[in-house]
């Protein structure tokens, strides 16, 4: 018996993501219905403390070595940097990075790099101010500039930018899109979009596909595969006009990585999930509340590693789209 998180295909999660809150300031249209979501109670999602307890067994007992924090929007749960900077104090010490959408990371970016965050990723579709505010139903664009702008001068870097192109929508920005994050540090990577969306609007032929994306950008970039080994991370990178910029793109539809994946998911209620599309979880905070020790957390952990399918099915006949949005799981 491994003490890791192992599943029946040889796989090892060591990459935790955390959702810390399923609520967004923004109404991203392919997330969101304009009037939000029904959220959680406040009382279904983990504490701080239970959090941290549920952390500290990963790290120390199920060998998990880098922890992710997303959302809904991270940044909008109370107390985020204690959260962080009681991860930080775990042994051995996990590498923390955040995915956000940037809005208020202006003026939390260099107290998030003092409580021992490593990085951050910041969603971004479009360069435009009319189109942002289509988009995301929310007129805040320049808030998400002055955010990556503080990320990189807090040097949580590499700062990375997610975009997903819309068909009709901002197809015609992957080559702005590239120039603005080459020209000012930031790691582009284009995601295609997933059936993740509450209103199941997704359709294979409105999703943007990689081989679409690299064949834009080869009008204004020469793109030339990088060398390093992927490993488990979901971006596939070229070089940009030979180096050092680099542009990733994440091809979850068309060119699976699920074969390599090394991830494990907690829901900001307690829910552990072994994939983004699983059709089940383990309650965990159930068992917390209920008084379980920490090898009996461990153990319920384990085996929902252990149950973890092949892959997430997006291609197969007869696939359905988890319960849950994105915005519960966390991205
Ligand atoms: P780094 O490259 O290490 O920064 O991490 P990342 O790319 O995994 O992190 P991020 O949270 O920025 O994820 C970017 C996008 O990748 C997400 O929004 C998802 O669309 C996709 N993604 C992340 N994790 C998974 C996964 O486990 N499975 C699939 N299919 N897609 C994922
Ligand atoms: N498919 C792919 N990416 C998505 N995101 C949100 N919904 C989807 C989806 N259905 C992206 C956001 C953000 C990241 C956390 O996930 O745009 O960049
Ligand atoms: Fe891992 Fe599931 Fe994502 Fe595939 S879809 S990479 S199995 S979490």
């Amino acid at each position: 018996d491994s003490p890791l998180l192992v599943d029946r295909f040889g796989r090892v999660a060591t990459d935790l993501r955390v959702s810390l809150t399923d609520r967004c300031n923004l109404r991203c249209t392919y997330c969101m219905p304009a009037e939000g979501l029904d959220w959680l109670p406040k009382s279904d999602q983990l504490t701080d403390e239970e959090l941290v307890r549920l952390m500290r067994i990963a790290v120390t007992g199920l060998g998990v070595t880098d922890i992710r924090f997303t959302g809904g929007e991270p940044l909008l749960r109370k107390g985020l940097e204690h959260v962080i900077a009681a991860t930080a104090e775990l042994h051995p010490r996990p590498r923390m990075s955040m995915t956000t959408n940037g809005i208020g990371l202006d003026r939390r970016a260099a107290g998030l790099k003092e409580a021992g965050l490593n990085r951050i990723n910041v969603s971004l579709d479009t360069l435009d101010p009319a189109r942002f505010r289509t988009l995301t139903r929310r007129d805040r664009i320049s808030d998400v500039f002055a955010g990556l702008r503080g990320a990189r001068e807090a040097g949580l870097t590499p700062v990375k930018v997610n975009s997903v192109l819309l068909r009709g929508q901002n197809e015609d920005e992957a080559v702005p899109l590239l120039k603005f994050c080459v020209e000012n540090g930031y790691q582009l990577r284009f995601i295609e979009q997933m059936p993740l969306d509450p209103q199941h609007g997704w359709t294979r032929t409105n999703m943007v596909t990689a081989a679409e994306i690299l064949t834009e950008l080869g009008t204004a970039f020469t793109l030339t595969p990088e060398e390093a080994p992927r490993g488990g991370a979901p971006a596939e990178r070229w070089l940009v006009d030979g180096g050092p910029a680099v542009v990733g793109v994440i091809a979850s539809v068309t060119r699976p990585f699920c074969a390599a994946c090394d991830r494990t998911r907690l829901t900001s209620d307690g829910q552990v999930r072994n994939c983004l599309f699983s059709q089940s979880e383990t309650d965990l905070r159930g068992a917390l509340r209920a008084g379980a020790s920490d090898d009996e957390v461990a153990d319920l952990w384990r085996g929902n590693s252990w149950a973890k399918a092949a892959g997430h099915g997006i291609n197969d006949a007869g696939f359905h789209q988890p319960d849950r949005p994105m915005s519960a799981i966390g991205g």
